[in-house]
């Protein structure tokens, strides 16, 4: 089974407030795509890697690639507006026998491989699609306006993180579809009736926002 991992690196990442493009601001002493980006390559689940780059950063993405040794790396897109447009860049270089998909965001650098293995063996079994996800600590509610007008059942939500895994015909169906407001690629796949499963997530594939997520991240290097 050949499994292709899409690092979805392109965001802009405004609330950093850093004067380069979020993949690029410093964990620790390298650029924060290097983390993820060094731990898809060592990983025996990943064949190969497309990077999704912010527009005009191809080249530092590439050189970073070679001078971390990652062999992997097969192609580096400039990733569009919208993640789901930056996801659909990058599968359009994933090779035409690709059994699997991996897509992973940059922005959380903690990726190990037992969480890979958890998605890729929920595909094994028949899903065609697998998401790590957390249970809520907090009641969820939704609000319209300043009036809270729903409370959600929080044993029935959980919190979806990355890397997510799918059949490749289902994720490069999902993603010929409008992609407008999918905040995940497993929306555009759950969208098509297609089965998605959650499998346990890691609270170390926390997604960095501000500097205090990249300061709290580092002390766990
Ligand atoms: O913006 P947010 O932090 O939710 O983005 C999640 C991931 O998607 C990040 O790794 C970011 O680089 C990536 N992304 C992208 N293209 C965009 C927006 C976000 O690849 N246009």
């Amino acid at each position: 089974m050949t499994a292709w991992a899409v690092l979805a690196a392109a965001g802009r990442g405004e609330r950093l407030g850093a004067d380069r493009p979020k993949s690029f601001t410093k964990l620790r002493d390298r650029p924060l795509v290097a983390e993820s980006l060094e731990r898809l390559d060592a990983s025996g689940w990943i064949d190969a890697i497309v990077i999704a780059a912010p527009p005009g950063w191809e080249e530092p993405s590439i050189l970073l690639a070679e001078e971390l040794g990652c062999s992997k790396v097969t192609a580096c897109v400039a990733g569009g507006e919208t993640r789901a447009e930056s996801v659909r860049a990058a599968v359009a270089e994933v090779a035409d026998d690709a059994a699997v998909i991996v897509v992973h965001d940059a922005a959380r650098p903690v990726l190990t491989d037992e969480v890979l293995e958890r998605v890729l063996t929920a595909l094994n079994e028949g899903w065609d699609g697998a998401v790590p996800a957390l249970p809520l600590a907090d009641t969820i509610k939704r609000v319209q306006g300043e009036r809270v007008v729903e409370t959600l059942p929080r044993d029935e939500l959980v919190a979806a993180q990355t890397p997510q895994a799918f059949l490749a015909s289902a994720l490069r169906e999902a993603l010929s579809g409008e992609l407008a407001g999918a905040t995940d690629c497993a929306a555009l796949v759950e969208a098509l009736g297609l089965r998605v499963t959650a499998v346990p997530g890691d609270p170390r594939l926390l997604k960095v926002t501000d500097s205090a997520d990249l300061e709290l991240i580092a002390g766990w290097l």
